[in-house]
């Protein structure tokens, strides 16, 4: 059914439906773009109150970008993209009939990689899968699917506020068929993004350059180099950074940030990333233990409430 389903799409891509999977800060933003794209989209995630959670961000967001595309008339801008999003926690019923499968969940390669295992059997067999993983690597994240799936996976990696930022990175494993990676190119274009092209490496492009760079941050804190206060300040106006290091961290999301930094740490063990740019730092695990998670907590570095 999926098989015909592409067959008749009148895109070039042959994507109609997108599943995502993850209503987080991220999940919600690539729901929120495909459904302006005119997409249809199911969205996904493991209780109601994450999905309702989701659902929050979108509409709040939608508002923002109604009142600048359609002034005149924001509350039916908002409804005709929402009209395009369902909901579900159930993945199999999530994957059942689905052009493209875009995963937005927690930054562990276990979870990741046992989610598209399970979902390589529910799909439909010619379903693209797609990881938004900020640092993990594709192939691995594949590692659980067949040969066949392989060649129609690659990465998605969207940008945070997703439906500000125009960028979406899109990434190849020496596996990715041609046609898997044109299609997932062409339908960032629609979703009105910049698509750029990356092998599947550490950090891709943006995050390679970035992490290390919000980690020393972090750890020139731990140092006591400068407060926190002084280094964003420092960056914006001495660097022209929209935010500083701190509000971008809490921005981003600790855990999520401590995530990328223990994943690496186990890369730098393995020789392929450079062991002091990975290095964890005292702060940033201070605060996840403690539940400050960042903007999405209401505290992090900063306090939001
Ligand atoms: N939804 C919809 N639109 C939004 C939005 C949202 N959540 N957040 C911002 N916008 C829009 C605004 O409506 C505004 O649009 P116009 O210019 O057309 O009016 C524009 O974005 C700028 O927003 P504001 O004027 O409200 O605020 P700002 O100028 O301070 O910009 C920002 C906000 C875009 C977030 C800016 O501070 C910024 O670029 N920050 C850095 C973000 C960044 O670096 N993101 C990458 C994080 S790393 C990552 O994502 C990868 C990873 O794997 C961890
Ligand atoms: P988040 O914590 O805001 O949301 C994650 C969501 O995934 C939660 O709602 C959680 O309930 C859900 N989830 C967990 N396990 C699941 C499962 N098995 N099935 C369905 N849903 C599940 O995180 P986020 O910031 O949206 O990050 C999600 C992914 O995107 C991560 O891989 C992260 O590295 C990546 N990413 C994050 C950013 C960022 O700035 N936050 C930017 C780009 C990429």
């Amino acid at each position: 059914a999926v098989g015909a389903q592409r067959l008749m799409s009148t895109q070039s891509d042959g994507i109609n439906t997108i599943t995502i999977f993850g209503a987080g800060l991220m999940g919600a933003g690539i729901a929120q773009v495909s459904a302006q794209a005119g997409l249809k989209v199911i969205l996904t995630d493991v209780t109601d109150k994450a999905l309702e959670n989701g659902m929050n961000i979108i509409n709040k967001s939608l508002v923002r970008v109604g009142k600048k595309q359609q002034p005149d008339d924001i509350e039916g801008y908002t409804r005709k993209a929402l009209a395009n999003i369902t909901t579900t926690t159930d993945p199999e019923q999530a994957v059942a009939s689905t052009d493209l499968v875009c995963e937005a969940i927690i930054e562990s390669i276990k979870v990741k990689r046992d989610l598209f295992a399970f979902l390589d059997k529910k799909a439909g067999a010619d379903t693209i899968f797609a990881s938004n993983t900020s640092s993990l690597g594709i192939s691995e994240i594949a590692e659980g699917c067949t040969e066949d799936r392989k060649a129609l996976f690659g990465g998605l990696h969207f940008f945070n506020p997703v439906p500000a930022m125009k960028l979406v990175e899109v990434v190849r494993t020496d596996k990715t068929s041609d046609a898997t990676f044109q299609a997932l190119f062409d339908v960032c274009k629609r979703m009105g993004k910049v698509p750029v092209a990356c092998n599947d490496t550490p950090g891709f492009i943006v995050n390679r350059l970035l992490v290390p760079y919000l980690l020393e941050a972090a750890r020139m804190i731990d140092r006591g180099d400068a407060t926190k206060e002084d280094i964003d300040i420092a960056m914006k106006l001495g660097a022209g950074y929209p935010m500083g290091p701190f509000e971008l961290l809490d921005y981003i999301g600790l855990d999520t940030t401590q995530f990328i930094s223990d994943g690496w740490v186990d890369k730098a063990k393995a020789g392929v990333l450079p062991e002091a740019l990975v290095a964890p730092t005292q702060s940033i695990a201070e605060l996840v233990k403690k539940g400050e998670l960042g903007r999405k907590s209401g505290k992090g570095f900063y306090d939001y409430t």
